[in-house]
């Protein structure tokens, strides 16, 4: 667990609060149309569990994999789609679950190669969105939380891999950025 490298950020209970009230309200906005629901991979992995799963209506669920770091922790820009969507969505309502938004440009390209498919409307929700190093006008439809900068680990959110597991948002603090490198 967590020791002094780490400072908390958002705890399970203001999380899943949070999640609570952003299921609504997306079950609202959608509540008469069908709608695919997709999970950048890996990082959003347990926040679209748990905002699916508080949302009450019917959705469809896919998932697409985009990797800017690698084992680091700013972006090379170059954002890779690995996996294939299997689920048809031409003339379909989607909303992307993201993790979080940096700079902006993972979110840009996926949007583009998903809308390219013929979508009915295409939307995003982010659990995080992280101002400070955005390089796009981009702004997300829905979000959990904004934070101004640091980096975040926990919750879906990875450090070159580790700490995905954590069920609380937490900062790594430079030294532990540093010795994991
Ligand atoms: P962007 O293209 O710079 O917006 O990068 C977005 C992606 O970078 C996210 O989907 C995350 O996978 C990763 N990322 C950005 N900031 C953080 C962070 O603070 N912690 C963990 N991953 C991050
Ligand atoms: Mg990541």
């Amino acid at each position: 667990m967590p020791v002094s490298e780490f400072s908390p950020v958002l705890s399970e209970e203001e999380i899943r609060k949070r999640v609570v009230d952003l299921a609504t309200q997306i079950s609202l906005d959608y509540r008469d149309e069908p709608l695919v629901v997709i999970g950048v991979l890996k990082g959003a992995f347990i926040f679209m569990a748990d905002l699916v799963r508080q949302m009450n209506i019917p959705v469809e669920i896919d998932f697409i994999r985009a990797s800017s770091y690698g084992q680091s922790d700013t972006s090379s820009g170059e954002v890779l789609l690995a996996d294939e969507l299997h689920t048809e969505i031409a003339g379909k309502h989607v909303l992307i679950v993201e993790d979080i938004l940096d700079t902006g440009r993972t979110i840009e390209r996926l949007i583009s190669c998903i809308e390219a498919r013929g979508t009915k409307s295409v939307r995003v929700c982010a659990c995080v969105d992280k101002k400070e190093r955005r390089e796009t006008n981009f702004n997300a439809d829905y979000i959990c939380f904004s934070v101004e900068k640091g980096f975040l680990v926990g919750y879906g959110l990875d450090y070159a891999e580790k700490y995905r597991y954590l069920p609380a948002i937490y900062a790594l603090t430079n030294s532990t950025i540093e010795e994991s490198k």
